[in-house]
């Protein structure tokens, strides 16, 4: 396994000698809203389930999703988490030159690194915002058989247009798409976005975590939409019961009520749009600082002084609230952070602690 994930609170705990629970991990990407009760209330209720074997193939709970995005269960697979459908796609796919959309992300290139398959990235840039040039990513899908594309990016927050990604989709028809709407949920311009019913186009794969929108990144659940012969590629490489039985169980009984869901989001999104405004308002003229836009719920911040990412984090993380270092971004330096927002108090608590990092400097 390669490791370089956020969320080690247990790391900054033992550094501080408190306990990990006291930690506030500002540095994993979670709804604050989630679960939602009925979820919870599902995963109480679904311990029983444990006690036989859950289908091995999750197929009531794929059934569940692919109503859900209007969709034939045969183009739908349930993963244990979406980071499955990352390290076997291209294994699957029988990828041999990989193209990897950044600064993103770090997955991605790990899986191609576990399988010795060759990659590349195609960086946007800070003068652009780090918002993706399609023409430059165009360019250079045209020697890729595979492209990861995540959408909104994970750490920039950019959004591409579903426009922008159907041109890709149709000038390169023999390469694939791998389009991660893990943190789409997240944004205003969703539905007008999403790609996870379309199915026009023989290239065109989605992956739709439950971890980040529903908060239960523990029971590792997520879904592959693929064409009919995709998916069976990506069959060839499951492994029987790769779901869990209570992971099972709470998926299938989040899309047997579909009504719950759009109401979900749309509290979140109108949450994090108020609580994001609110955050950068209020850090929007500090010095040594630069904030990025972004359509998901973490920020990324460009620290602009002398101070570096390892030194912010560790002062930021003297008062038990850990945020992510982003240097080992390939792409990003030791010069970006990223902060995953919650409730107002808390991201009030990092506010004051961030502007006492820089200034301090
Ligand atoms: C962009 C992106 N995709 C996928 C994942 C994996 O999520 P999961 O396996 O829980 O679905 C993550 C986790 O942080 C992520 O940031």
């Amino acid at each position: 396994m390669i490791i370089g994930h956020g969320g080690n609170k247990q790391e900054l705990a033992r550094k501080l000698g408190c306990r990990a629970s006291d930690i506030i991990d500002m540095s994993s990407n979670l709804n604050p809203l989630g679960p939602p009760d009925f979820v919870e209330q599902a995963i109480k209720e679904s311990l029983w389930t444990v006690r036989s074997l859950p289908e091995p193939d999750a197929l009531s709970m794929r059934k569940g999703f692919a109503d859900y995005i209007n969709m034939d269960v045969n183009r739908v697979i349930a993963g244990n988490g979406t980071t499955f459908f990352i390290y076997t796609l291209p294994l699957a796919l029988g990828s041999k030159n990989v193209l990897i959309c950044g600064p993103t992300y770090s997955d991605y290139k790990d899986s191609c690194l576990m399988h010795n398959i060759g990659f590349q990235h195609c960086h946007s840039r800070v003068p652009d915002r780090f918002v993706p040039d399609i023409d430059t990513i165009s360019k250079m899908a045209k020697d890729a058989d595979t492209v990861f594309f995540c959408n909104p990016n994970n750490p920039t927050g950019t959004l591409v247009s579903k426009e922008d990604i159907l041109f890709l989709l149709k000038t390169h028809q023999e390469t694939i798409f791998v389009i991660d709407e893990s943190y789409l949920p997240f944004s205003a311009r969703a539905e007008a976005v999403s790609l996870v019913s379309e199915t026009g186009y023989d290239n065109l794969v989605v992956l739709s975590s439950m971890s980040k929108i529903f908060r239960i990144p523990g029971l590792r659940t997520g879904f592959l939409t693929a064409p009919a012969d995709l998916a069976q590629k990506m069959m060839a490489h499951y492994q029987p019961w790769s779901v869990n039985a209570i992971a099972q169980e709470v998926v299938t009984h989040i899309f047997n009520y579909p009504e719950r869901i759009e109401p979900f989001y749309r509290q979140t999104r109108a949450f994090i749009e108020t609580e994001k405004a609110h955050f950068l308002d209020r850090l929007k003229s500090v010095d040594g600082l630069d904030l990025f836009e972004s359509h998901a719920y973490f920020i990324l911040a460009r620290l602009t002084g002398e101070i570096r990412s390892k030194a912010f984090c560790d002062r930021v993380g003297k008062n038990r609230l850990l945020i992510r270092d982003c240097s080992n971004f390939i792409g990003l330096s030791d010069e970006y952070v990223r902060f995953s927002l919650k409730e107002r108090e808390i991201n009030d608590r990092l506010a004051v602690q961030i502007e006492k990092a820089v200034c301090d400097d």
